[in-house]
């Protein structure tokens, strides 16, 4: 058999597959679906200092190829993430990954260092790049000075590996990538989602209450994917592949463009077990190929025609 443990930012993984933050809960829901060892790391919803009710209704809204979403972050805020969902993963064998949201560099550094000593907690994701809070504009994701001074912030505050979460909704997102790294991050997720809108033309209505949200799904993978090439071939930190992976092979096509490992979100609402069926099929993909080690594969794209 293959081996798919994967090696990234002090980490050992046991397989290439993580969720995305916001569709498995805190992982605990859905350990009924998934054993939590059957995953390479469980990265939870976004955390904030406070609680946040989120967006009005509606916001999810199905489109042709995904769906929208506009939930606002919507969490029982830090203080409850520590005495509930920390505390039951105290003797957890899963790899967790806390993802953390502020609305200012300097409450997501605050977040972090409150964070810091719990030993549940293997790596912060920072979510610069949430498209649903602070009226779509991603100032954490647009300005790349903004990243990199958040980024530090919270590298200040912590040794634990930070994935710094961008967005696709940029011009460049090299640059981006380029300033987090600087800023001190081990690792980027690439990507969140794309803004995007629906409308009902019969009713005049839009799908979500706030018009726009965040568009993921199978129609955004080849935005996805050129995203998490344009960031591995900028940076030397590893990347975290995101957006419109469904299956196997998709999970392949985004290592083989350079990622070291991937989330799957969207497609975990139409088949909640899938993070637990990928490995063995990715078994079979490598035995196919010849290869002994997932880890081949990775940044193997050939450009020569
Ligand atoms: C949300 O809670 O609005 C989605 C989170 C995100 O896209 O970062």
């Amino acid at each position: 058999m293959a081996d798919l443990s994967v090696r990234f930012a002090g980490l050992e993984l046991k397989n290439p597959l993580l969720s995305a933050s916001g569709t498995f809960g805190h992982g605990l829901e859905m350990s009924g679906f998934v054993p939590p060892a059957a995953l390479g790391a469980w990265v939870s919803k976004t955390v904030t200092l406070e609680p946040r009710h989120g967006n009005p209704a509606p916001r999810i809204c199905e489109t042709e190829a995904g769906f929208l979403n506009s939930i606002g972050l919507e969490n029982r805020g830090l203080a409850d993430y520590e005495a509930t969902v920390l505390a039951s993963l105290e003797n957890t064998d899963a790899v967790i990954f806390t993802n953390i949201g502020g609305r200012t560099p300097e409450e997501f550094a605050e977040m972090a260092a409150r964070l810091d000593g719990y030993d549940q907690i293997s790596a912060f994701e920072v979510n610069l790049s949430c498209p649903n809070v602070q009226g779509g504009k991603l100032p954490f994701a647009t300005d790349p000075a903004t990243a990199e001074a958040t980024i530090a912030g919270v590298r200040a505050v912590t040794k634990k590996p930070i994935f710094a979460k961008l967005s696709p909704n940029v011009a460049f997102i090299g640059e981006i990538a380029k300033a987090v790294e600087a800023g001190g991050a081990d690792g980027i997720t690439a990507v969140n989602t794309l803004l995007g809108m629906s409308v009902d033309w019969r009713t005049r209505k839009p799908g979500l209450a706030l018009v726009m949200g965040g568009y993921s799904g199978l129609g955004i993978k080849p935005v996805a994917l050129r995203c998490a090439w344009n960031c591995a071939t900028s940076v030397k930190i590893p990347i975290i592949g995101c957006g419109g992976i469904f299956t196997a092979d998709d999970v392949l096509e985004f290592l083989v463009a350079g990622c070291s490992a991937v989330q799957i979100g969207t497609a975990s609402f139409s088949n909640p077990a899938l993070l637990g069926e990928l490995p063995a099929l990715l078994e079979s993909r490598l035995a196919e190929a010849g290869l002994n080690s997932i880890q081949e594969l990775i940044g193997t794209l050939r450009r020569e025609s």
